[in-house]
């Protein structure tokens, strides 16, 4: 029997001693919306050769399985706007060793799409929705089009994925009087819902984003009004302290990296479609793993070992402050959320 190499059986822990299984995998920075707090009015995209091919992507993404990596969600940009995405996760799918596969969408392809992501395996989508109203979408979003992602949810309804998640950024004097709505969206269609905090990632124009700030804390007391919310100890292995709504199946999330840090328990890393593995959300520590693959063609060896050894690096934290210019200068499109 031949020996095993030195790192075969090698799993991802950090010096913190975090267990990292999940990875996110940004599969374009493009997106059709330009979201207020995503994105500036003029943004540049990047020239294709800078980006991974899908075959890369694969590649990396299964050198991440092979050290234990059990989770994979896809994003973008708007991942489904790249050629070929739906067969990408078809293949993703087939991973051995990976148990979940996932995906975060702004839905906007959805109603053409949504069955054949589920035939693909995707088993649960995150679907991003700030409000109901047209006019207001259209401000938050730019250019997109509401009734478009409303009929991309019913499709996505209907190609029976396990769960489906709305997530809604709110931003003070935006949508936060919406927060009940959203949830009653959710509630009356058996979906779950998780309001997120903006974080400070690239510079934006169109707002303040301390003066658009509007706590968890605030939602959840808004929520209290209209409904009974039952803390629940459930983890999706995502940064999200869920309740349960009363009487129905919905699960409400909140995401709260200003009001409630929750680093200690971080168990993922990103990787951008540039190649470049980023350690952490809030801070700019990575390794250009497009370099190592194209440096070393068909080496898994090497590129497995890299990424054991970024587990090094990968920050205790994020250090956000809304007050500040942003310090991590890399818009969300990029990152991949
Ligand atoms: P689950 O896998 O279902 O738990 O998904 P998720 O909520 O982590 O993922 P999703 O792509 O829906 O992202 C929702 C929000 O959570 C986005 O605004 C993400 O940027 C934010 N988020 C996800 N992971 C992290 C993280 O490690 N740190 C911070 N600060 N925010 C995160
Ligand atoms: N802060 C918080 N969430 C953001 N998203 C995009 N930009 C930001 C930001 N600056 C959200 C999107 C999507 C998820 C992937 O990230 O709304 O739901
Ligand atoms: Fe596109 Fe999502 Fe960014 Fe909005 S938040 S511009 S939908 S990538």
């Amino acid at each position: 029997m031949s020996k095993p190499a030195a790192n075969e059986n090698s799993i991802l822990i950090d010096r913190f001693g975090r267990r990292v299984d999940y990875l996110r995998i940004s599969i374009t920075d493009r997106c059709d919306f330009r979201c207020i707090y995503c994105m500036a009015e003029n943004m540049t995209f990047l020239p294709r050769a800078q980006i991974l091919t899908l075959e890369e992507i694969f590649t990396l993404a299964s050198a991440f399985t092979g050290l234990g990596v059990s989770k994979i969600r896809v994003t973008g940009g708007e991942p489904l706007v790249r050629k070929g995405a739906v067969s990408l996760l078809r293949k993703l799918g087939g991973l051995p060793g990976l148990r979940n596969l996932v995906l975060t969408t702004n839905g906007s392809q959805l109603e053409s799409t949504a069955n054949a992501l589920r035939e693909a395996g995707v088993r649960r989508l995150n679907i991003s929705l700030d409000t109901l109203q047209e006019d207001k979408f259209r401000q938050l979003t730019r250019v997109g089009d509401l009734q478009q992602v409303l009929r991309g949810i019913e499709a996505a309804r209907r190609a029976g994925f396990e769960r489906l998640k709305i997530n809604a950024v709110i931003l003070k004097n935006r949508n936060h009087q919406e927060v009940g709505d959203l949830l009653r969206f959710a509630v009356d269609r058996g979906l779950d819902i998780s309001f997120i905090e903006e974080m400070p990632l690239g510079l934006v124009s169109a707002h303040d984003r301390a003066e658009a700030y509007y706590s968890s804390d605030a939602i959840k007391q808004d929520l209290e009004q209209q409904f009974t919310l039952l803390a629940s100890p459930e983890q999706t292995g995502g940064p999200s302290r869920y309740y349960r709504v009363v009487g129905s199946d919905t699960r409400v999330g909140f995401i709260s990296p200003h009001s409630n840090n929750f680093c200690a328990t971080c168990n993922r890393v990103r990787l951008t479609v540039e190649g470049r593995l980023l350690l952490c959300l809030g801070n700019e520590h990575s390794v250009d793993l497009k370099r190592i693959l194209r440096a070393n063609p068909g080496d898994v060896q090497i590129l497995r070992q890299a990424i054991v050894a970024a587990m090094r690096i990968k920050p205790e934290r994020h250090e956000f402050d809304l007050r500040e210019q942003p310090v991590i200068l890399r818009h969300m499109n990029v990152t991949g959320g």
